[in-house]
């Protein structure tokens, strides 16, 4: 006997990617921006004062809502915090779903879905996308509580047209979440869904565009009626004094911040082109990684030979992507070290 429920007993759990203690290593796996956030983001967190953190922090994270309502054109009343958009994952699927309300969405995609719908014991429809990677028709009439679709996607890296995201709002019965965690490098997003459909919710993070991974901080878009509903199972005070003051900081700092993502897109290029050099199949990606296909399957290969070098990718073993690789944008100096341990690699046959 467990002590667990049932599901809980028999999930193997979400596994994040992998984070090595050695600073000294070249960090592609898990899609980390390459360059720091805002200096401004410091400053912030050097005037936090002790007397701050005594206190328990605004329980809606007031002060980050109203800097981020005025640059993302909505009202505060529009936005939730969460911590990290994992947060906002994990409290739409308790909100919406549960034995006889499915999740839904399409694969490949973000592997924590399907963990969060284990926890929530709801049945989870999976929908292949096809070759291309275009919305699957059937998503629409799926009978799901809650869909999710990533976009720009992960691991692939493709972005569906908003268009088509409008037609699936319309269509489906239940909410359709929009996980925009890599949007800050696309070409477009779908805020303005969140503001014409009363079930569109938008998912933001401010781990990749603004660089603050580490301190754990995101927010959902949405109307006011789904942003009050999503607070009755928030935690109390899932966003703290010290991350709010830098994602406020961070989003603050537009003119930092639209440089940065400049910045990696440059640097995606560069990467895309150093890696379709070698043979690879590089998909064009609108995020900060790519999706690649190394040339002779040999992606699990060449992910464990990286490894051994100290040069850390992502790999899954999952039979439709497992002869690929998810390469997360680096700087110059780390595209270089890959590209020349990739070299080495080959030449070894
Ligand atoms: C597709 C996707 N959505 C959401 C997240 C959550 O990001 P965070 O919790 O760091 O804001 C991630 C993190 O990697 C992601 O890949």
């Amino acid at each position: 006997m467990s002590y667990f429920r049932e599901n809980i007993e028999k999930m193997a759990g979400y596994e994040p990617g992998f984070q090595p203690e050695n600073p000294n290593v070249v960090k592609l796996n898990t899609n980390e921006n390459p360059y720091p956030a805002s200096l401004k983001v410091l400053a912030a967190l050097k005037n936090i004062t002790l007397e701050q953190v005594r206190k328990y922090p605004q329980p809606m994270g007031d002060t980050f809502r109203e800097a981020a309502s005025k640059i993302l054109g909505v009202k505060s009343e529009n936005i939730i915090c969460a911590n990290g958009g994992d947060d906002l994952l994990n409290m739409a699927v308790r909100a919406f779903c549960d034995e006889n309300r499915p999740l839904a969405y399409p694969t490949p995609t973000y592997s924590l879905y399907p963990e969060l719908a284990k926890i929530q014991n709801c049945p989870a429809i999976e929908i292949p996308f096809d070759e291309e990677f275009n919305l699957p028709a059937k998503l629409a009439s799926s009978g799901a509580a809650l869909t999710i679709v990533c976009n720009p996607n992960a691991p692939t890296g493709t972005f569906i047209p908003k268009e088509e995201l409008a037609q699936l709002a319309d269509e489906t019965k239940g909410v359709l979440l929009i996980d925009e965690a890599y949007v800050d490098f696309a070409e477009d997003n779908c805020l303005e869904l969140a503001k014409s459909f009363d079930n569109v919710i938008i998912l933001r993070s401010m781990s990749k565009g603004y660089s603050l991974a580490g301190m754990r901080f995101g927010f959902g878009i949405a109307n006011e009626k789904l942003i009050k509903g999503l607070m009755k199972v928030k935690d109390s005070y899932n966003v703290d004094t010290v991350a709010i003051a830098a994602a406020t900081a961070a989003i603050q700092d537009q003119p930092y911040f639209k440089n940065n993502v400049q910045k990696v897109k440059i640097e995606r290029k560069f990467l895309t082109d150093e890696l379709t050099k070698l043979g690879f199949e590089v998909p064009a990606s609108q995020t900060n990684f790519v999706f690649a296909k190394p040339p002779k399957g040999r992606a699990i290969d060449i992910y464990n030979k990286l490894r051994e070098q100290n040069i850390y990718v992502r790999y899954w073993a999952y039979s439709d992507i497992k002869d690929k690789l998810r390469i997360s944008v680096g700087t110059t100096q780390q595209t270089q070290m890959l590209i020349n341990a990739l070299k080495g690699i080959f030449a070894e046959g």
